[in-house]
């Protein structure tokens, strides 16, 4: 056989946190109007009564997001959420900085809120450090989730909203580093602001989380802001696209980003030794990831990805990193959820599901519980990796990194399944691998299987079936020698 995964599940190297799969919505392209709402929807039964878009709504609560993180992205650098709360007619439209369009703010700050209750799910928000001020940003947490006798709390009250929505997550600033972002700034500079911002707004809400904003996590400003905020802390965010139309490399780049978590990891727990805040605990939130290139779908013009089968196997990968890295992601969220970059495409009367997401699904579903350290073995790829090519400095990682194994796999634990995420990476060879496992299991083993024969094959508004999950059953026994096909993604379910 041409290769091996040997299975223990007492090898628990890390708990999965559920706010790995969270998502990502901005004010960009078509993802909030035409996306997660449409005002002007005229298929009845497409929408509901506040405008959400329900199969949006429907393929998203499938995935279970624990949170989602919003208003942006650069969208939030000019954002002012006063502008975006209160009766819609007296909502200012304006011009829009980060994408250069117009924004008529109808979707504001309680618009989401509503709309995070409506399919389940925790908002998480990021903070204007652009043209934004300390006060705003005061006034935003008061507005959210004061229960006091003050002006903030009051005008949410006088907006409809009695109760305070408690929300939980909120960055400092996004992208500051970006020569792109309005209000970019150095490191020393975004240290000093964000260090008092972070003391300001726990002084108002100790109750909060704060995440702080990080750049690649093995740059200079990672260096210099992990050690600067990490007293004030919960989680540091780092952000990375993937991409390349060489199939290989586009399979195989997300290793960048896992050896990006570990670099992270490190710059943290050397923080907490050098700011003698030992038992800090501050996790990953990786808040903005999956499979773009900027050049095939300009950001400008709404990034509308068109997934392929590789581009889901690419995802796959990034899967099964966020596994293998377990404890170290205390939070991640695919960017973004709907028509921007996203698993989710709609039309103005009808929307299909990319390739992508289907992947991605299946990580949401059952790759969830305690991450397991397996034992692989197989064919390594040493040809050009770990490189996107639109971001130049993701070409180091090919030089840490000469070889990288084909079959690129995770395994999770729980409520009495072993799960293990295989993606075949081989562009021609159907792998044979043999399964091997610690402990005694049930006969009947569940598969599912994201597979075509095109690795360029994408599904469409008229033909959306294209590329989906295949369900099957195999005998335990098969696992002694299991085929995985050629650039194929396989999730095993196997019942203790
Ligand atoms: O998700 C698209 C954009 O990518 C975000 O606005 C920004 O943060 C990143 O550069």
């Amino acid at each position: 056989s041409k290769g091996l995964i040997k299975v223990d599940p007492c090898r628990v190297v890390g708990t999965v946190d559920d706010k790995t799969y969270s998502g990502f919505l901005e004010h960009m392209g078509r993802c909030i109007y035409e996306g997660i709402v449409d005002y002007d929807c005229k298929v009845p039964g497409l929408t509901n009564d506040k405008g959400y878009r329900l199969d949006v709504a429907k393929a998203l609560k499938d995935l279970e997001m624990p949170v989602v993180r919003y208003p942006g992205g650069n969208f939030v650098s000019s954002y002012h959420w006063m502008d975006g709360v209160g009766p819609k007619e007296n909502r200012p439209r304006r011009p829009e900085l980060a994408w250069l369009g117009e924004e008529s703010n109808h979707f504001g700050t309680d618009e989401f809120m509503e709309w995070c209750e409506f399919i389940g799910t925790e908002p998480y928000l990021c903070l204007n450090m652009g043209t934004g001020t300390l006060d705003e940003a005061l006034a935003w947490l008061e507005y959210c989730n004061s229960d006091r006798n003050t002006y903030y709390a009051n005008l949410r009250r006088k907006n409809g909203h009695e109760k305070p929505y408690n929300v939980k997550y909120w960055s400092l600033g996004n992208e500051v580093w970006g020569p792109w972002q309005v209000g970019q700034m150095t490191a020393e500079d975004y240290s000093k602001t964000a260090f008092q911002w972070a003391k300001a707004l726990k002084l108002l809400d100790p109750s909060i989380k704060l995440v702080a904003c990080g750049c690649n996590g093995f740059s200079e400003w990672d260096y210099t802001v992990t050690q600067a905020l990490i007293s004030q802390i919960d989680y540091y965010s780092i952000h990375d696209y993937t991409s390349s139309s060489d199939y290989y490399k586009n399979v195989t780049c997300p290793a960048a980003a896992e050896r990006a978590i570990q670099i992270t990891s490190k710059l943290i727990d050397l923080a907490k030794i050098t700011q003698k805040v030992p038992n800090r605990n501050v996790k990953i939130c990786f808040d903005e990831w999956n499979v773009w290139d900027p050049d095939r779908a300009p950001g400008h013009l709404g990034a509308e990805e068109k997934y392929t089968l590789s581009d889901a196997i690419a995802v796959a990968a990034w899967g099964n990193l966020f596994i293998r890295q377990a404890p170290h992601v205390g939070m991640a969220n695919i960017a973004q959820c709907v028509n921007v970059i996203a698993p989710v495409m709609t039309t103005g009367t009808d929307s299909f599901l990319q390739t992508i997401y289907h992947p991605f699904l299946l990580f949401c579903k059952y790759m969830r519980g305690e991450s397991l350290n397996l034992h692989v073995e197989g064919p390594v790829y040493t040809g050009e990796t770990g490189f996107s090519d639109h971001v130049d400095y993701m070409a180091w990682i090919k030089d840490i990194e000469p070889a990288l194994m084909l079959l690129d796999v995770s395994a999770t634990k729980k409520d009495g399944y072993i799960n293990i995420a295989v993606a075949n990476r081989s562009l021609d060879e159907d792998l044979t691998t043999s399964i091997v496992f610690e402990g005694d299991y049930q006969e009947i083993v569940t598969t599912y299987t994201v597979y075509h024969d095109d690795i360029a094959a994408s599904n469409t508004i008229d033909n959306k079936e294209v590329v989906s999950i295949k369900e099957a059953t195999c005998k335990f026994e098969d696992l002694k020698a299991y085929t995985f096909k050629k650039h194929s993604f396989v999730l095993l379910r196997v019942a203790i």
